[in-house]
């Protein structure tokens, strides 16, 4: 049993490989040493306070108490307690009893104290091996030490005991915040009053240490920064045989007697509950074999634990040791010469220095660690000491001391023993997850907000739903914030387009010029793009530079002519946007080699337009992000037409103007003729839809459908959703370029979700619960959030890890605990934004239901926008929506892969076709009522067929 310093040395490197073993995630499931991540992430700092219960389990006594934590900066600490008794059949008999007289101590004992009124949080401090995912929860891996209570290994303790609470309702008013082992309470407790205290040891019934390791080194759980407390269940040691050459015969004899054979083979070779009885096995084997009491063996000395840890501190007791050695053994019936006792204590030296060493060793390898970790040539640490053991035996603190010196020659240590236990330091640990847990219900609250029930949703998809109504009708028209704007198409593609088309892409997160090749009979359609970038300053009119992050740098703007514009004359805005259209044009043409060619165009024109006919589109107003003056109020091809002009360079031929709803519907109705709905959900939000002459009363003519543009981005605009509206929408929409206007959009669509979430964390930060309450210039600017980054937080498969990776790209400095309240709002307004979209979209679908009087409707809705295509729930979230809201149809959403461009150009193709048979009618019946050339166009104008644009004719 003596062991050299050699070997202690060997035995330190062992127990530095087995900490290794038990941190990584792949090697952890075959460690004998568990290192179990606790979750408790911070020693205290002086801020804890308030009143707390604690429950202090698996040691050699059980004592419930009350702590009161004083306010901040007194450091003072009160306790009242109660020890109450663990009888074997309580502790080795039914899990549910067991836990049933925790709870029936617990409330004797708030009785006792007067604190049946009141609501306390408990910390629970339970000294054996426990797997957490979690603060309040832990998962029993096995019983250690005298305990062995059936039904409970496996189990969550935590859940068990406020199960057994429950019997108590009247009297119990507790919730369980904190599950900490003895070796954690005693470090908190250490460190309480020296803050470089970072190891805690327990060497008393049984043994084991827990230490602050960096979180980066800890591959069971996410997050890389700060540290967090590992218990390292030591006592587990060599159960897989590590330790077979320095374990005896009487070690492996004690092992087989033991409650828990071939487990804890350190903690067997070191703790209080052992001590003793590796003492009485030497004797024994040592009176067997004639070398002790004259041969003599009393029958108490076969007694499994006879000798006791506190006989052994007894007889190593500096002067009366010897004395109470005889008294010891003349209680044990036995005759004790003056030799013997020397004998007899000389063992227990042995056995307890032994243990000392073992506990050393161990001790040095986490030292070393600590140090290592901190790239230190010199460690200056605090080890916080409890367990009767180190406290009543006389020699074993000095021993163990000495020896971790020697091991660790390069590190300071100071050894503290905790006086008060582990109660005071799992106090602490309540009293912050008690701090986190108030902020936890405030970030519920504001989460909350966001939370729509069933009832809210009907709500919205009626009140939609009255919205469309109001659209339609001639008189409630004008007053709709629903424009529901008549399209002038009028079916869907049949396939016998064609032709070569040119198709500019306005208004979503990318501007493209397509040139789009449609063969006929083939449904086949070639298309080739190039994306050009708008600068800030020309879609916003503001005229000024742009910021870093916001929009895109001047130098990755595709080249740019200087404006045009007569000498004198300062160009619009108007006419810089539009101006800038043909620049990109004139490029795309040159790119794709096709200078001076004149090409009918389609013009998907993602802005609410009031159409008389498909080539007219007055801006209605500008949504989104774009601002530029002069525009509202003016036709947009004609605008494009006057820049073509101004150009002067080549001509085209504007037929067609769609909105990016329609050009998707188009997109996906080449595929699917079924599809008679098309929604973006994207920077902006909007659904077109086919709907009966009959009920479009703005348009002439009852035959037929037309395809509306809802615009349903202006729903709410009359504060008929002010009851869902939170404070949060509010701030986005007066920072946004159109106060007031828009605000379901605001409520759902790409450009602004990313600014809802800014909003809340601007407000969660404030109230203290992120970023360490410092609102940093970043998380000011407006935009940093946009859909692609939301998308990215909000996937599934990303760790904790790459969420605050991208949060640090946009600039925002996260803890990990940051990132996931950061997730979770992002989840939350992601989620209501999909449950607004399935809510409209339910009224939309279940009116084209009723308006056909069918029991069921089968109907395909083309989607297209950025946030149903990255978004990873918001599709799913909206169909369940739909499907929810909207029971008795079957809708069937596809996805747009070809954008809208595609759409534009199928309308334009029949567009063009149709204007070719009507300007072919009109010479002939110029020809036959020989009308004057110079009234051609006038009568093309008044020509009805044109203004009732039927892609299928
Ligand atoms: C006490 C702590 O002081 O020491 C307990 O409060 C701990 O939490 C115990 O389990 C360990 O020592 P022993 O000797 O009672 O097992
Ligand atoms: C594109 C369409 O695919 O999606 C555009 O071609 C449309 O017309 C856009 O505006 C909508 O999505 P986002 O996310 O780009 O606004
Ligand atoms: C046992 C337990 C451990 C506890 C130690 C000291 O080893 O498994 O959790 O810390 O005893 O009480
Ligand atoms: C905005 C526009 C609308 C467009 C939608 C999607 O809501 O007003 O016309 O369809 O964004 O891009």
């Amino acid at each position: 049993m003596r062991l050299s310093d050699e070997t202690l040395l060997d035995i330190m490197a062992r127990f530095q490989a087995e900490m290794q073993k038990g941190l990584g995630k792949d090697t952890n499931p075959t460690a004998s040493v568990k290192m179990l991540p606790t979750f408790v992430r911070a020693i205290p700092d002086g801020s804890e306070n308030g009143e707390f219960l604690s429950l202090d389990l698996g040691g050699s006594k059980f004592r419930v108490l009350k702590v009161q934590v004083s306010e901040e900066g007194k450091r003072n600490v009160q306790m009242e307690s109660q020890f109450y008794p663990t009888p074997n059949e309580i502790i080795r008999g039914n899990g549910t009893e067991l836990f049933e007289y925790v709870a029936d101590c617990l409330a004797d004992f708030m009785r006792t104290k007067e604190l049946m009124q009141k609501k306390l949080p408990l910390g629970l401090t339970f000294s054996f091996p426990c797997k957490q995912t979690k603060l309040e929860e832990g998962v029993l891996l096995s019983w250690t030490k005298k305990f062995k209570a059936r039904g409970v290994q496996g189990t969550d303790v935590v859940s068990s005991l406020t199960n057994a609470m429950r019997k108590h309702k009247q009297d119990l008013d507790v919730d369980i915040l904190a599950l900490v082992n003895d070796t954690v309470g005693t470090m908190m407790t250490c460190a309480y009053d020296d803050p470089y205290c970072e190891v805690g040891v327990i060497i008393g019934t049984g043994t084991n240490a827990c230490y602050m390791e960096d979180m980066s080194n800890i591959e069971l759980v996410e997050g890389d920064e700060g540290r967090m407390c590992i218990n390292t269940e030591w006592g587990a040691f060599g159960d897989d045989g590590a330790l077979e050459d320095i374990r005896t015969e009487f070690d492996r004899e004690l092992d087989l007697g033991s409650l828990n054979p071939g487990k804890q083979l350190f903690e067997k070779m070191i703790s209080g509950l052992y001590l003793g009885e590796l003492v009485r096995l030497i004797l024994l084997k040592m009176a067997k074999a004639g070398l002790l009491f004259g041969g003599e063996k009393s029958s108490a000395l076969h007694i499994k634990g006879k000798i006791e840890t506190r006989h052994v501190a007894a007889m190593e007791k500096y002067k009366e040791g010897l004395a109470n050695t005889r008294e010891i053994l003349t209680d044990l019936g036995l005759e004790a010469s003056e030799a013997d006792c020397v004998a007899v204590q000389h063992v227990c030296t042995v056995v307890s220095f032994r243990s000392a060493n073992l506990c050393a060793a161990a001790l040095a390898a986490i030292l070393t660690r600590l140090r290592e970790n901190k790239k230190l040539v010199r460690l200056r640490t605090t080890v916080g000491m409890d367990g009767t053991l180190y406290k009543i035996h006389p020699q074993y603190p000095k021993r163990l001391h000495k020896v971790v010196r020697k091991l660790v020659p390069n590190c300071d240590v100071r050894f503290l023993l905790s006086e008060s236990g582990s109660t005071k330091g799992a106090a602490m640990v309540t009293a912050v997850a008690s701090r986190v847990q108030a902020q936890r219900k405030q970030i519920d609250k504001v989460l909350a907000l966001f939370r729509l029930t069933r009832e809210q949703l009907v709500g919205v998809r009626d009140k939609m739903r009255v919205e469309l109504e109001y659209g339609l009708k001639r008189d409630t028209h004008p007053l709709a914030t629903v424009k529901m704007l008549p399209t002038y198409v009028c079916g869907m593609p049949d396939g016998t387009e064609k032709g070569k088309f040119l198709a500019l892409d306005l208004g979503g997160t990318n501007f493209r010029v397509l040139l789009v090749k449609i063969r006929s009979g083939r449904r086949s359609v070639r298309m080739y793009n190039k994306i050009f970038a708008i600068p800030l300053e020309i879609m916003q009119g503001t005229g000024e530079e742009v910021n870093a992050g916001q929009g895109v740098p001047r130098s990755e703007v595709p080249a740019c002519h200087p404006i045009q514009c007569r000498p004198g004359m300062t160009a619009a805005l108007s006419l810089q946007l539009f101006d800038h259209i043909v620049q990109c044009i004139a490029d795309f043409l040159d790119y794709m080699g096709l200078k001076g060619a004149q090409l009918p165009l389609g013009f998907t024109f993602s802005f609410p337009c009031r159409q008389a006919s498909i080539d007219k589109g007055t801006l209605i107003e500008w949504t989104k992000g774009f601002k530029a003056t002069d525009c509202e109020g003016e036709d947009v091809v004609d605008m494009l037409r006057e820049a073509i002009k101004r150009r002067n360079e080549f001509d085209l031929d504007i037929v067609a103007v769609v909105n990016d709803t329609v050009g998707t519907m188009m997109t996906c109705g080449y595929e699917d003729r079924n599809c008679e709905v098309g929604l973006i959900a994207g920077t902006g939000s909007n659904m077109c839809y086919m709907e009966e002459m009959r009920n479009i009363e703005l348009v002439e003519g009852d035959e037929g459908k037309m395809c509306i543009n809802t615009e349903w981005g202006g729903f709410g605009d009359n504060g008929c959703l002010d009851d869902i509206r939170t404070q949060y929408d509010k701030e986005v929409d007066e920072g946004s370029l159109n106060p007031g206007k828009q605000r379901y959009e605001k409520m759902t669509s790409g450009m602004y979700l990313g600014e809802i979430v800014r909003q809340i964390l601007i407000d969660l930060t404030k109230q203290g619960l992120l970023f360490r309450g410092q609102i940093s210039e970043r998380l000011r600017t407006r935009g940093i959030f946009e859909t692609k980054f939301l998308s990215q937080i909000e996937s599934d498969r990303l760790a904790l890890l790459q969420v605050r990776r991208i949060l640090q790209q946009l600039g925002l400095d996260s803890t990990c605990e940051d990132s996931i309240v950061v997730k979770e709002v992002c989840g939350a307004v992601s989620r209501r934004a999909a449950e607004l979209y399935g809510a409209g979209l339910a009224a939309i679908v279940e009116k084209r239901r009723e308006d056909q009087g069918f029991e069921h409707l089968k109907i395909t809705v083309g989607v297209d926008g950025t946030l149903y295509k990255l978004h990873p729930h918001f599709s799913r979230i909206l169909q369940e929506t739909v499907k929810e809201l909207a029971p008795r149809c079957d809708v069937t959403f596809m996805l747009s892969e070809d954008g809208s461009g595609k759409g534009a150009a199928l309308i334009t193709a029949v567009a063009k076709r149709l204007q070719q048979a009507r300007r072919e009618n009109v010479k002939r019946e110029q020809k036959l009522r020989s009308i004057q050339p110079q009234d051609e166009e006038a009568l093309i104008a008044r020509e009805p067929c044109r203004k009732l644009f039927m892609l299928k004719c």
